[in-house]
């Protein structure tokens, strides 16, 4: 399973990057403007910057909800790195930008994705990716793993080639149960993937280790 960092914030970027585990990089337009990053030039230069760290796709998402707008958007986004993925809305124009963009081979990952019928309109408009929400599911009292496992399991019927990228994803365990079911991808705050090498007993285990080594070495 790929490991992006869902995040616009260079700094948590470069520490995901530096633990050596990190495929690439989601943003969307709140995390833009969570990092104050507003106006077309210096939302350009941020994704260069982005791009610059890492060596693998970045999802730029398209602000336009029109179809004319969003392939617009969609190509001067592209334009930036031959690493960007445009992100589009599923919604009805979305579903066609996502088609016309496929056709122009330029990478898609479906955003908003919240039901199953949604992930087979994206995989059969050609996204690159389908991004269904775990954690805003998880909020409304249903389960965003249950959804991911129904579309791992239709995409392999279909041999679908759009790879299902689990993202809203709040807690370590949510990346497990993600490659548990057959995810292609976790989007992840930093807190999340850090939060994977977590365990007590390592932390006993590794200071016996070293205070069995210092008796030894006294
Ligand atoms: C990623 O592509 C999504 O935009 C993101 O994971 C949404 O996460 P949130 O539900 O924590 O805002």
């Amino acid at each position: 399973m790929k490991f992006f960092i869902d995040t616009a914030n260079l700094d948590q970027i470069r520490e995901a990057k530096d633990l050596g585990v990190l495929d690439g990089v989601t943003t969307n337009p709140s995390l833009m403007a969570k990092e104050g990053i507003t106006g077309k030039e210096n939302i350009i230069n941020h994704y260069k910057a982005i791009c610059e760290i890492v060596k693998g796709d970045v999802s730029a998402e398209v602000i336009a909800t029109d179809f004319e707008g969003m392939i617009t958007e969609g190509q001067e986004l592209a334009r930036i790195d031959p690493h960007i993925v445009v992100k589009i809305p599923m919604i009805k124009d979305g579903v066609k930008a996502l088609k016309f963009l496929s056709s122009k081979n330029i990478k898609t990952n479906c955003t908003l994705v919240f039901s199953a019928g949604q992930a087979i309109l994206a995989a059969k408009a050609g996204a690159t990716y389908v991004s269904p929400f775990i954690g805003r599911i998880d909020d409304v009292n249903w389960d965003g793993i249950d959804l991911i496992e129904q579309i791992v399991h239709i995409y392999g019927v279909y041999q679908y080639d759009t790879q299902v990228l689990a993202a809203s994803i709040r807690n370590p365990m949510h990346i497990v149960r993600s490659a548990e079911v057959g995810a292609d991808v976790a989007t992840c705050p930093l807190s999340s993937i850090l939060g994977l090498l977590k365990h007590p007993l390592t932390d006993i285990g590794l200071e016996k280790f070293l205070a069995d080594h210092q008796k030894g070495n006294a």
